[in-house]
């Protein structure tokens, strides 16, 4: 297994959770390492490597692949490995189901020449921590979320809130030790956290999982120093030590962006090559959240009544929807639209669309990786989380000043007229102030990732501790 030219001590472990959103960004991480000379084991388990073919031929000596089947769990059909093919609440049986993996990770490391000297794993991967412990290594989290998400998640496990009322879902909960004092009604909360059973087998494994994480040796976030400052140092102070390693953003290598949307990827970016700059809204809500029907009527008449040019990456119902209430274009709407809009079904090359100069502001869900690339893309936002676990991403852009609200909530269907003078606003001069400020952000974010950048920065001093 040696290498020329790698140091022994620098074989590292990388473990992803297989969703779509923790899985991207740190194997974006994990090229970043590769890069610099880190040699890499990613595990998986068989139907999760295809999504690994980019990245190995990136860096065919120096990432190896270590496949271990999924062992069994009563809510997983055989074959399935991924949160994309499970409903919502199946990501918590695919957290246990992994945590077996525990033993057989044990074996692999024991039988190894050269066993990895680091464990860097998904926070979803909490059982880890005790893993590496047992092996007397480091373990690192990888919080795809930001700092600002994290420092609520730790408050909420280490200092559960008291509720008056547990039956009123709209009890504000405050977050008082966190910085700038965040408050959420409790049904923004992490639906992880509000789901907590004390005593039920998997509420006590994912409680557990989620606080090894906070006693890990390191966290590595997704976020970066310039953006998040005040919740890094936040991070620090409650975790006693200064591993929290902010890296990002992390964003494909910049030829790899038009792989990460299907075969409608080119035409779409030769339309916006046809576009004014700055003139077109993108619409996405993300990998996981569908519209209901409703909701798709009020997004489709804002759009036509705004007159605005725009893409909309329509994602179509999965598992777990009541057929025929999500996820429905209406009749007609992209024959009265042609020429002006683009409608996408399934996936769009999303980072490249956010890059092109045509494209001014974006309506998004705030997960934390279309965060991340639009704040790199220096688009505007306007916001509308979702699943709850969305709200403080928003919070945070509005805090910001590079995010205007749009809307809040699954269920929540706008005024189409409300939505239309958004969009307009969106790519006029009327929102100049927003779209500095997203500039502003979008600079630092690039100045942090470049050469001697305060990520860049951070990886250093990540893989210097790597090489100990
Ligand atoms: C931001 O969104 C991501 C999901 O995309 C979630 O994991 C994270 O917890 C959210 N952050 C906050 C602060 O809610
Ligand atoms: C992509 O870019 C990297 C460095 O930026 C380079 O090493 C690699 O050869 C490029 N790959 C292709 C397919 O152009
Ligand atoms: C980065 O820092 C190193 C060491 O201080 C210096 O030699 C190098 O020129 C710097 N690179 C850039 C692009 O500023």
């Amino acid at each position: 297994m040696a290498i020329a030219g790698i140091d022994r001590g620098s074989h590292v472990l990388v473990f992803p959770y297989p969703a779509q959103g923790h899985m991207l960004s740190l194997l974006d991480l994990t090229h970043q390492l590769a890069v610099r000379g880190v040699f890499i084991t990613i595990l998986v388990t068989p139907n999760n490597l295809p999504a690994l073919s980019s990245l190995l031929s990136a860096h065919p000596t120096t990432i190896a692949t270590l496949v271990l089947p999924l062992p069994p769990h009563p809510s997983i059909p055989p074959g399935i490995e991924n949160t994309k093919d499970l409903p919502a609440s199946g990501f918590k049986s695919l957290m246990v189901a992994l945590g077996d993996l525990h033993n057989p990770l044990l074996d692999w490391f024991r039988n190894h020449p050269t066993p990895p000297v680091a464990i860097v794993s998904d926070m979803f991967l909490g059982w880890t921590h005790h893993l590496a412990c047992q092996l007397g290594i480091p373990r690192y989290t990888f919080s795809p979320s930001g700092a600002l998400a994290l420092s609520v998640i730790l408050s909420l496990w280490r200092y559960p809130p008291k509720r008056a009322d547990p039956r009123n879902e709209n009890e504000m909960i405050r977050f008082p030790k966190v910085p700038n004092s965040p408050e959420y009604p409790w049904w923004q909360l992490s639906p992880v956290y509000r789901s907590y059973v004390e005593g039920d087998p998997t509420s006590e494994f994912i409680k557990d999982g989620l606080l090894a994480n906070f006693a890990s040796w390191g966290i590595v976030i997704n976020s970066f120093t310039e953006l998040e400052r005040v919740y890094i140092d936040y991070l620090k102070e409650e975790l006693g030590h200064d591993r929290v390693f902010a890296v990002g953003p992390l964003l494909p290598p910049a030829n790899k962006t038009i792989e990460r949307g299907g075969p409608s990827s080119k035409s779409i970016l030769s339309w916006l090559d046809t576009c004014e700059a700055q003139s077109v809204v993108y619409v996405c809500f993300g990998t996981q959240a569908v519209l209901t029907n409703n909701q798709m009527a009020v997004v489709a008449m804002g759009l036509e009544k705004s007159l605005v040019k725009f893409v909309w990456s329509v994602k179509e119902p999965t598992v777990g929807h009541v057929a025929g209430e999500y996820g429905k274009i209406p009749a007609g709407f992209e024959d009265r639209v042609a020429g002006r809009g683009v409608v996408v079904t399934g996936w769009a090359p999303q980072v490249a669309i956010l890059s092109h100069d045509a494209v001014g502001a974006f309506l998004t869900h705030c997960g934390w990786n279309s965060i991340m690339e639009a704040v790199a893309a220096e688009v505007l936002m306007l916001t509308w989380p979702m699943s709850a676990d969305q709200f403080s991403n928003a919070t945070l852009l509005h805090e910001l000043k590079m995010g205007i609200k749009a809307s809040e909530g699954p269920q929540t269907v706008p005024d189409s007229g409300q939505l239309s003078e958004l969009f307009s606003k969106s790519v006029s001069d009327k929102t100049r102030g927003e779209s500095e400020r997203a500039k502003e952000f979008g600079w630092a974010a690039k100045e942090a990732i470049s050469e001697n950048g305060s990520s860049w920065k951070e990886f250093d001093r990540l893989v210097v501790n790597f090489s100990h």
